[in-house]
């Protein structure tokens, strides 16, 4: 949202625009001091170092290494996957992992090292630490992958939280990505990006940080492996980087780094190495699998902020159904609220959400509510009366209500770090339910409160549960969209307990994965917000959260045709392919831009209905290995530098790439191909790969190649799975997963694995099953032959 949006809105409820601006101002006054007197003045600190190592105690898959001032507890774990922790940090408890720590890896042995240092070697991965606390990740091979310089910690005199400080090295040639949702990546260039979830208050572009979803986990992608790094701490923090450089000729190299400073919370740190298919299967493993869309949610929803009534969604939709454009999804915005309420429905304007409902359904088309945490604090409102009888609501040290302002006024916030209150809110999803909603859409949790000046967010002196541990929002800040995201997960769950539920939210950290996705929040209508809004699904794919999208056609403004037409063709791969806008904006229906966009936006649309069933594969590919849907181009060879450099394309699986048109005047556009044979999907001319090649990019769609040997599930004439698959180069195999859709509820379809090879002058397609192969069973069309030797 941005400031004239508020005032827009503000005017649309018939409030005076004055009025509201008069309590941003009090709430931001409130704020500073509230943290004035509720938080302690850091005062004095002293700074310590590890010191030099002492001796070491051997525990199952590691140890403890103790130093002068400090001691450090090295766990290897069964998945592979290492923990350290500093100063009697241990793994739990945590908000990003799954479930309690994995069992230490027994084989893992902490040995002596030279010069009086330690050395754990596992499977995959060496941790050498140093005399002075230095901690070295290796290659089992010996290479080094990141090594930590000894931390500090600077702590109040007077006691309270430290604040510590780690520098890392990684090799000269290696990349960052990751750190959450990130507007100017996905490869993150030197610069401090900053970690604590911000709504930035208007729409954002490339150079906007931080944002709604931050999160300590770093993707590095080096020649010698790849690894991921968290550092479990939900405070306030910042990560500097620098990339490294390469001493040309004669010249040395100078590593990367990578500064890590938090405002408080434990040192202690996860490290995973290997592929990057094998790090995100272990950090899946660790931080819980991401949860499974229904079917409906993979195809196209669309969303306004603003529909402004009942008849005006029928319209909508009916220009879908007339237009015989493909729809399965509209998201109602706040103004289907009674007086901007959660959990409330204007009845002038929308008499009936549960007729509607069933009429949609009828046609295939869900409802979504978003829902919004704050809560009117008024008496008369049912919501507030029942929170406040269930002492759910955010207070301060006092025992006083926190009070911000969002979009219906002065508001309360749920404290969703306590079980308790997760389960009084989920239970208010029954009222959405019952009007005929089929999904959910979090939204302003980071958790936002329209301010003037200083944060738009709560006091850092508010006090939280932290479920039972009691803190305060220096902790609790990072945590507040991920602990809404399981409310709203975990009661329609409950309520519905025979179907997926559906939720996607805004703000989220480590592990929001486990409930569902994301989308890109208020992205700047314009070509650098549709870079900005890739560089999201990638990142935030990397981190582990594979389903989200952009707001297509970009939240504010008017988008010129062309613009939104290469929008909509870059959402329609995207998992969460949404159109939606700011109640300020332009419309964004694709019969608003002239018939040229129309045309090309249904062939869009078609293509993406078509592709259902590979979409439902990669859902489940990703629930079960974590590997996203939407992946960088370098991820099946991450040693090959220049794909590491590339940015404006992606693969959608293994296989397909996607090449989005990203800039305007453009017909024809340079792809970096991974090795291997590819063919354009449309001309099926066919490509050699590694290599840069230029491939028409029409008005009329973005350039798509697929991968010899592929096997593509789609959706067949008669509706139908088919598999079309892409021809194996010659004297090559090829071959793919696929799982066909088991509807919207919990049962487990099996993942059926097909092979693809030539013989003589066919391509012949079989089913591996646990007897052997056999025939497919499944209608086979074979792409690709025109490249083929002898014809
Ligand atoms: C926020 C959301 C946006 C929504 C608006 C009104 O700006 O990010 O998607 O339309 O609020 O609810």
């Amino acid at each position: 949202m941005d400031g004239r949006d508020l005032v827009r809105s503000v005017k649309a409820v018939g409030s005076v625009g004055t009025a509201q601006g008069v309590r941003t101002v009090r709430a931001a006054w409130r704020r500073r001091r509230a943290d004035a007197s509720g938080l302690p003045p850091r005062g004095a600190e002293r700074a310590r170092v590890p010191g030099q190592v002492r001796d070491v105690q051997p525990a199952p898959g590691g140890g403890t290494v103790r130093f002068g001032r400090a001691e450090l507890r090295i766990v290897v774990t069964l998945g592979g996957a290492v923990f350290w922790g500093w100063d009697g940090a241990g793994p739990e408890p945590s908000y990003a992992l799954a479930g309690p720590c994995p069992e230490p890896d027994p084989r893992a042995v902490l040995e002596p090292d030279k010069d009086g240092g330690w050395r754990v070697v596992a499977e995959r991965v060496t941790v050498v630490v140093s005399r002075h606390g230095a901690v070295e990740v290796l290659t089992p091979g010996g290479v080094m992958l990141r090594r930590d310089l000894p931390p500090r910690w600077w702590e109040p005199v007077g006691g309270g939280p430290a604040r510590w400080m780690q520098r890392s090295e990684v090799s000269a040639d290696a990349r960052f990505f990751g750190l959450g949702g990130r507007a100017s990546g996905p490869r993150l260039r030197d610069g401090s990006y900053r970690l604590w979830n911000t709504d930035p208050g208007r729409p954002f572009g490339p150079g906007d940080d931080p944002l709604y979803i931050t999160m300590p986990v770093q993707l590095v992608v080096a020649d010698a492996g790849t690894h991921l790094v968290f550092h479990d701490s939900s405070w306030d923090g910042t990560v500097t980087l620098r990339e490294g450089e390469e001493g040309a000729g004669s010249g040395h190299d100078r590593a990367g780094s990578c500064e890590l400073r938090m405002d408080g919370g434990p040192l202690r740190c996860w490290v995973v190495v290997g592929t990057p298919a094998r790090v995100l299967l272990a950090w899946s493993a660790l931080t819980g699998s991401p949860a499974l869309p229904p079917a409906w949610a993979l195809g196209h929803q669309h969303a306004r902020w603003g529909f402004g009534s009942e008849e005006e969604v029928r319209r909508i939709v009916e220009e879908y159904r007339r237009r015989e454009l493909p729809l399965d999804a509209v998201h109602l915005d706040i103004d289907h609220y009674d007086d901007h309420q959660v959990f409330t429905v204007d009845r002038d304007r929308f008499p009936d959400l549960p007729r509607l409902a069933e009429d949609l359904r009828e046609d295939g088309v869900r409802m979504v509510s978003i829902v919004d945490p704050a809560v009117k604090a008024d008496p008369g409102n049912a919501i507030y009366a029942d929170g406040s009888a269930e002492a759910a609501f955010i207070r301060d040290a006092s025992g006083r209500l926190v009070r911000g302002v969002v979009w219906a006024g002065e508001s309360v916030y749920p404290d969703f770090t306590d079980a308790r209150v997760r389960e009084w809110w989920g239970g208010l999803y029954e009222e959405r339910l019952k009007q005929g909603f089929s999904g959910f859409w979090h939204d302003m949790n980071e958790p936002t409160s329209f301010m003037s000046f200083g944060e738009s967010t709560l006091p850092r002196s508010a006090r939280h549960a932290l479920e039972g541990r009691g803190g305060d929002h220096r902790e609790a800040h990072n945590v507040y969209g991920l602990c809404m995201a399981r409310a709203g997960y975990e009661g329609v769950r409950a309520l519905v307990p025979e179907e997926r539920p559906f939720v996607f939210s805004r703000s989220g950290w480590a592990g929001m994965q486990r409930y569902g996705g994301t989308w890109s929040g208020d992205v700047a209508t314009g070509w650098a917000g549709l870079r900005a809004s890739l560089s999201l699904v990638l990142g935030l794919g990397l981190c582990g959260v594979p389903y989200s999208g952009p707001d297509v056609g970009g939240f504010d403004g008017f988008p010129s045709p062309e613009l939104y037409l290469r929008w909509f063709q870059l959402g329609a791969y995207l998992p969460l392919f949404r159109t939606h806008a700011s109640i300020r904006a332009g419309r964004r229906e694709p019969w608003e831009f002239g018939a040229e966009v129309l045309e090309h936006a249904r062939v869009a649309l078609l293509e993406r209905r078509r592709l259902l069933p590979y979409f439902v594969t990669l859902a489940h590919l990703a629930r079960r290995t974590g590997a996203p849907y939407v992946r960088p181009v370098w991820w099946g060879t991450p040693e090959d530098r220049a794909l590491r450099d590339c940015e404006d394309a992606f693969l959608l699986g293994d296989g397909l790439l996607v090449a989005p048109v990203l800039d305007p005047g453009t017909d024809r556009r340079a792809v970096r191909l991974p090795h291997g044979r590819w063919y354009d999907t449309v001309t099926e001319r066919v490509y050699e790969g590694p290599a840069r090649v230029v491939v028409e990019a029409p008005l009329s769609r973005v350039p798509v190649l697929a991968r010899a040997g592929s096997v593509v599930p789609v959706r067949g004439a008669d509706g139908g799975l088919e598999l079309e698959v892409w021809a194996p180069a010659p004297g090559r195999t090829g071959g793919g997963p696929v799982v066909a859709d088991a509807g919207d509820g919990w049962d487990e379809p099996e993942l059926e694995r097909y092979v693809a090879r030539w013989e003589g002058r066919r391509v012949v397609v079989r089913r591996e099953g646990d007897d052997g192969v056999c025939e497919p069973g499944r209608p086979v069309r074979v792409r690709g032959l025109a490249g083929a030797p002898g014809q």
